[in-house]
């Protein structure tokens, strides 16, 4: 198991300062966790700053939103694309609004509209410090290679999901379950990339499993189309 306090450590020297995360210490606020995570799902880092930006300037809470006519939450995310995604949001801010809190458990996350597996995971540990590991496309990358999987994807995605789960099995890790996950997140954007790793400036190069056998470039890898 790669060393939590080593991925830590790392994230302590090299966070990222990003509009939706919190001061260090501070616990971030799980409606700005919600938005930030959902436009994340389809547009890179970069790119969603500025809309995150709009769309709080115009919707600063759950219920400026749900208040909201739908015509201006769809005008807000017009260039995000997919508004499949918005109009959930949308439904989602009249649920939570209807509730007058955000749920602060996995399970409860996940019963909202337009709220997955990830998105759940996500709020839940970074918002509500819950030890849980949101898995998207950065994290299985890690597991993949951490754990040296062989077998391809898509096939493999739910073998990977289940190794990804357990990177939080030490202590350290589920003493700060918002920092791992954020760590997780600027690893793989970061240091473990898609096709040329920096295995040399990573804080797991020692443990990883497909490092030790060459294959950090090659995994996962991708069932022929
Ligand atoms: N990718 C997905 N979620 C992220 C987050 N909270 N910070 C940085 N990159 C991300």
């Amino acid at each position: 198991m790669p060393p939590a306090s080593a991925l830590l450590d790392w994230y302590d020297a090299h966070r990222r300062s990003l509009p939706w995360r919190a001061p260090t210490g501070a616990i971030a606020d799980p409606y700005h966790v919600w938005i930030s995570e959902v436009m994340l799902q389809q547009t890179t880092v970069t790119a969603v700053i500025p809309y995150y930006h709009r769309f709080l300037g115009r919707f600063p809470t759950v219920e400026a939103l749900a208040r909201a006519p739908l015509d201006d939450v769809l005008a807000a995310w017009s260039g995000l694309g997919y508004y499949s995604r918005a109009r959930n949001l949308y439904r989602c801010a009249q649920e939570l609004a209807a509730l007058g809190r955000f749920p602060r458990d996995v399970d409860s996350l996940r019963a909202l509209p337009g709220i997955g597996a990830y998105t759940s995971a996500a709020i839940a540990a970074i918002a509500f410090g819950a030890p849980v590991v949101p898995v998207d496309g950065n994290v299985e990358r890690i597991a993949a290679r951490v754990f040296a999987v062989e077998a391809p994807l898509p096939a493999a995605r739910t073998l990977i999901a289940k190794k990804a789960v357990t990177l939080n099995r030490e202590k350290a890790a589920r003493a700060r379950p918002s920092d791992f996950a954020q760590a997780l997140f600027d690893l793989g954007a970061g240091v473990c990339t898609p096709r040329t790793p920096a295995c040399m400036t990573c804080p797991w190069n020692e443990a990883c499993a497909a490092r030790q056998q060459g294959l950090q470039g090659d995994l996962p890898r991708k069932a022929p189309k």
